[in-house]
């Protein structure tokens, strides 16, 4: 068997990693994963690794679930996949009446897609398009909120807010409106978390007051911002957003692609404001974290606008791997176990065992912002204490004290899988505990020894 500097440099060599500038990643080479089990990764030397952001928050119940896979076995040997135009199977029709059920019928059509970033694309042309149809095409632009993330195609870009992925391709985007985020860090001396909600809701209030017959839609990640640092805000942002979604004729698509299937508490994290939007995202963990598949789900109201003789006013976007039997039936077997077990409980109970042991953590001096929300844990080293190349250095340590972390500038994240138990829950917060004074230890280091060699008058 190989080891893992063989496997480093034949992915050097022949892979171009995601998310990666290639020329750090030789100097901080991909992990080398050979088999994983539960909650662990296994590189090919037989070091165990904790996913603790369960693998960019796809794996629910841990890697090769026996429940998952099995499902899928038996899939394998019916109907791995056929095409969903002119066909139909039942593992995408039992999926969308599932979900559908989910919404207590209020979403009732999923249009099926592969990854987060094509159900995006999916959701903004469906809401323009139904416009179109209903007679109203002025309605072109879109509205996306401050520090949101919605994926990497040239469409989610657009209503993304991260400059570093967007500015080299800034000439190829559409213009989209942005407006305030109700991030509950930004609460002002006196503000509490729904104060700064209001405060950013009044915003959009005043965006939409003045052009909502051009706005399509607006689209937000309901109660958590992941991709820019887990920004958490008060429920009763998506209650005012929704309000004035109705009140100005404007589509609410939820982006659950990070929060649905249960990471902020509720399957949907929507179910927390008690609103439903008029278009749902939902991909990442519906699969367990086996297979690629987004579905967008809608009301019928949208639906409707698309029936027609006329061809071209039916939405006519299509994947190749669209509703894929395989991805579609790993998702039912996700769906059944939120439905025989009490998933949503379990992780409730185990979520407070894991803030106990996370205490002496947060309470660290160099720690500020520490927040929580279902089973997302985040919490920001202060700019003073994350020096240099602090998410490096701190995903480096991490590795050494057997854990996936990749935090987000300053901002260190879990999202777990959910098959913490008391003592792993423990053990998972000594170690986080270990990796920040590792990282910190290293990093002041490191900066001083910086200072140490600048010129004097640097
Ligand atoms: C909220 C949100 N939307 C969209 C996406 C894009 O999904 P994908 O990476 O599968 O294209 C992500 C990915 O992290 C996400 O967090």
């Amino acid at each position: 068997m190989s080891n893992n500097p063989d496997w480093q440099a034949r992915s050097l060599a022949s892979v171009w990693h995601p998310c990666t500038q290639m020329q750090r990643a030789t100097v901080v080479p991909p992990l080398p994963i050979a088999r994983a089990q539960g909650p662990w990764l296994i590189d090919h030397e037989g070091q165990r690794y904790f996913d603790a952001n369960s693998s960019w928050w796809v794996n629910l119940f841990g890697h090769a679930d026996p429940g998952i896979v099995s499902a899928l076995k038996q899939q394998l040997d019916l109907l791995p996949h056929v095409m969903l135009a002119g066909c139909t199977h039942a593992p995408a029709i039992e999926l969308a009446e599932r979900l559908s059920a989910r919404t207590q019928g209020v979403l009732g059509h999923a249009f099926y897609a592969s990854d987060g970033s094509s159900a995006v694309e999916i959701a903004l042309k469906m809401s323009f398009h139904h416009w179109r149809n209903v007679g109203q095409p002025g309605k072109r632009e879109f509205v996306c909120v401050r520090q949101s993330y919605h994926g990497e195609t040239l469409g989610a870009l657009a209503v993304t807010d991260v400059q570093v992925f967007r500015d080299a391709y800034h000439p190829l985007l559409l213009q989209a409106h942005q407006v305030a985020s109700p991030d509950d860090r930004q609460a002002r001396p006196g503000e509490d978390a729904q104060a700064v909600a209001y405060r950013a809701a009044h915003e959009l209030e005043n965006l939409l007051a003045q052009r909502h017959d051009q706005i399509a839609a607006l689209i937000v990640e309901p109660l958590v911002q992941c991709a820019t640092g887990m920004a958490m805000h008060h429920a009763s942002y998506l209650q005012r957003v929704r309000a004035l979604c109705d009140r100005y004729r404007v589509h609410l698509i939820a982006d659950e692609i990070a929060v649905g299937c249960g990471r902020t508490g509720t399957f949907f994290a929507c179910e927390q404001a008690g609103i439903w939007p008029d278009l749902v995202c939902l991909s990442k963990g519906i699969t367990g974290g086996f297979l690629p598949l987004s579905l967008v789900l809608c009301r019928d109201t949208i639906y409707r606008a698309f029936l027609s003789d006329d061809v071209s006013r039916g939405f006519l976007h299509s994947h190749s791997y669209t509703g894929n039997a395989l991805a579609c039936r790993a998702a039912l077997a996700v769906l059944d176990r939120f439905d025989s077990q009490d998933v949503l409980g379990r992780n409730a109970h185990e979520a407070a065992v894991l803030d106990q042991a996370l205490q002496p953590l947060m309470a660290h001096p160099s720690v500020e912002h520490p927040r929580r929300r279902g089973m997302i844990w985040a919490f920001d080293v202060k700019a003073e204490y994350a020096q240099g190349r602090f998410a490096e250095a701190f995903h480096l340590a991490g590795r050494r004290h057997e854990l996936l972390v990749r935090p987000i500038g300053r901002t260190v994240y879990l999202m777990p899988p959910y098959v913490l138990n008391d003592d792993l829950s423990r053990w998972l917060a000594e170690r986080l505990q270990a990796t920040l004074h590792e990282t910190l230890h290293q990093t002041v280091q490191a900066h001083d020894a910086d200072r140490t060699h600048q010129p004097p008058t640097a």
